[in-house]
């Protein structure tokens, strides 16, 4: 079996941090929302990964290069996001003759998929998709069931859900799928829908399966999504402190600081916190669901739930809560005249003092 990562796209609803970031580079718990998913896939013993990129490939095939992840992986260039299914037919030379694991690199699944993949293989089902119960269906594809549990309908982002069963970014095919992708027209939004294409292969007499999934999964489309998805995943995190003395502050509950971190003895930190390398904690409070990057100062402010990139300096900002911080970003009180707050804030940015 190989694997198919999806990695394009334009990540508009997570502007400005997509103007200089991959959409799936931002870091959740203080690694790529990409490696997730790859280490899944790997997971399942899969060693032959496509991922799909699109106008930041050079970002994406180097962070991924960077990281060693011990598999073949290929990039694929996909010359604008023209659907999901679209990117299952750019890579058919790549998957060939082969079943394949589909992911969408922005999704993150609790428990991973070895469970799914493994009944997939000792299945006949051409396909297989994945499922969750959700409150807002009209922004996902939404699947209709018969009692039994076997699938009547997939639609996509319909307005009128016929179920709150939403199909999670996970899917898995038989080659038979390349047949339907090159079938199907583009949606009213202009996208080949993978849901369209499943369909396709429903009216056709194949055997699609679908199983719900166990545990939490989180699509990370929003900000919101990423400070949820940070949340999640520091529930499960491992308290370590790499190098205690350094870390003279009061730590209380799961923390996880790296290597070369300093928090001086009038800093309190509570869990689940998770600090990178590099950083320095002065005189401030980081408080639970808080993941900071690499080489951050946080000095006489206080920050909670939120997820500061790698070189971001926050100092003397008050109290900074369910916050995104791009890498490099200066928060500071204003030492100067006139009095007032002050902005050099790119586009799309959104403040609220
Ligand atoms: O997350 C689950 C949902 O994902 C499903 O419920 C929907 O049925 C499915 O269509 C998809 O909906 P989204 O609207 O969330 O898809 P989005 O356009 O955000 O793309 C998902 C990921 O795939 C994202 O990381 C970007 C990447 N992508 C997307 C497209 C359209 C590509 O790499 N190439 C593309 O052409």
């Amino acid at each position: 079996m190989k694997g198919l990562i999806l990695s394009g796209g334009h990540g508009t609803r997570l502007r400005p941090i997509t103007y200089s970031q991959q959409k799936q580079l931002i870091p959740v718990a203080n690694k790529p929302i990409l490696f997730y998913a790859i280490e899944d896939v790997i997971e399942c013993g899969i060693r032959d990964i496509g991922i799909i990129v699109g106008s930041n490939k050079e970002q994406v095939m180097e962070t991924v290069n960077n990281a060693n992840f011990g598999a073949e992986i290929i990039f694929i260039e996909q010359e604008a996001p023209l659907g999901l299914a679209h990117a299952v037919l750019i890579s058919e030379e790549f998957l060939r003759d082969e079943s394949f694991v589909m992911y969408l690199g922005d999704n993150i699944l609790k428990h991973g998929i070895i469970r799914y993949i493994e009944h997939f293989r000792q299945s006949d089902a051409d396909a297989s998709i994945l499922l969750t119960p959700v409150d807002n269906p009209s922004q996902f594809g939404v699947a209709e069931l018969n009692g039994d549990g076997s699938i009547i309908k997939l639609i996509e982002k319909p307005k009128e859900p016929p179920s709150n069963l939403a199909l999670v970014g996970i899917y898995m095919f038989k080659p038979i799928i390349f047949d339907a992708v090159k079938r199907i027209k583009p949606s009213w939004r202009g996208e080949l829908e993978i849901t369209d294409a499943l369909q396709r292969l429903i009216e056709d007499g194949f055997m699609i399966d679908s199983e719900i999934v166990h545990g939490w999964w989180k699509d990370s489309g929003k900000p919101e999504d990423i400070l949820h998805a940070n949340r999640l995943v520091l529930d499960d995190l491992t308290h370590e402190i790499k190098e205690k003395e350094d870390v003279k502050g009061e730590i209380r509950g799961r923390v996880s600081i790296d290597i070369g971190t300093k928090v001086n003895e009038s800093s309190v930190i509570k869990g689940p916190a998770l600090i990178g390398t590099g950083c320095v904690i002065k005189d401030s409070y980081v408080g639970p669901y808080t993941s900071i990057g690499n080489n951050c100062k946080i000095i006489n402010s206080e920050v909670e739930d939120s997820v500061i990139m790698d070189g971001a300096r926050v100092v003397s900002a008050g109290n900074i809560v369910d916050s995104m911080i791009g890498r490099d970003v200066v928060i500071e009180k204003n030492k100067y005249l006139p009095k007032g707050n002050k902005f050099i804030i790119g586009d799309n940015s959104w403040v609220r003092i």
